[in-house]
């Protein structure tokens, strides 16, 4: 499949990787801390830009139908401009995401992101072609720009589901533990506050023993591209004991695995624990 090859050559592309450098850069520049993490979705605990992008495709594409059946020609120029408004606003959640991805995922971000910024002026063209009665044209320039967005969204799959950007990582770690409770380590050999890593079945599990000695065990893999939890720090943040990720600050809470800071926006997965004897176990939630 000649699609299948364009979208692997664009992942080796490191012809991309220069003007990819200079627009993360400027990204994270001007989008910053709070801002940033209500961008990735921390509040909803869901990445946001996979819903914003709705409102562009489900504009672009009524206007399309509406356009193609000749019923109106109010009700599409009304569907443009909110699929091109809502354009804008999946750019941004998307530019924020993206300038956190790996390198091989940036590349194809980028051409994702040309491609979706092409398909927006095809649809800015045909509103205002449509405002000045030229029905014709703009119809056009729609199809042009809604088949445009078709291929940004191809690459936007693609990255989502061959190069996992923006999934939870840490969830199949989790499916790899098997039922019931699990030796870990002794309550003894941890320091309070100070993370340690331990084994269950080959899985890494980061464990922490809390100020009132209870334990938390959670996948050590973070969740937005697999940071290493264990290298990072413990900070008291927002009220509660957290993690840092080392690669790139999401900051998971010990209690919970709540992410109060992104770029991850899911739960980091924690198990069950207890103590017995004197030794930590664990087991699936
Ligand atoms: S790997 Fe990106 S924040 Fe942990």
């Amino acid at each position: 499949m000649k699609i299948r090859a364009l979208v692997d050559g664009i992942e080796r592309a490191a012809v991309l990787d220069r003007p990819g450098n200079r627009l993360q850069s400027v990204v994270t520049k001007v989008l910053r801390g709070r801002v940033r993490d209500l961008l990735h979705g921390v509040w909803l605990g869901h990445p946001i830009h996979p819903i914003v992008v709705l409102v562009p495709i489900g504009s672009w594409l009524s206007a399309s139908l509406l356009d193609v059946l000749r019923i109106n020609h109010k009700a599409p120029t009304a569907l443009v401009g909110a699929g091109s408004a809502g354009a804008v606003a999946a750019a941004i959640t998307g530019l924020n995401d993206w300038s956190s991805l790996t390198r091989e995922q940036r590349r194809t971000g980028l051409v994702h992101a040309t491609v979706n910024t092409i398909a927006l002026g095809l649809q800015v063209a045909s509103l205002a072609a449509r405002r000045r009665g030229d029905l014709r044209t703009a119809r056009w320039l729609s199809y042009a720009g809604l088949a445009t967005v078709g291929f940004g969204g191809y690459l936007g799959g693609h990255l989502s589901y061959r190069q996992a950007a923006s999934v939870n990582q840490a969830e199949p770690l989790l499916r790899r533990i098997p039922e019931g409770w699990h030796a870990v380590c002794d309550l003894e050999a941890l320091t309070p506050g100070r993370p340690q890593v331990h084994h269950i079945d080959e899985v890494p599990v980061l464990v922490v023993r809390n100020s009132n000695d209870d334990v938390t065990v959670m996948i050590e893999r973070c969740g937005h591209e697999t940071g290493p939890l264990g290298e990072g720090e413990v900070r008291h943040i927002d009220g509660a004991d957290c993690v840092v990720c080392p690669w790139h600050g999401s900051t998971f809470r010990l209690t919970d695995g709540i992410a109060v800071h992104g770029p991850a926006a899911t739960t980091q997965p924690l198990l069950r624990s207890r103590v017995r004897d004197g030794l930590v176990e664990a087991a699936l939630p």
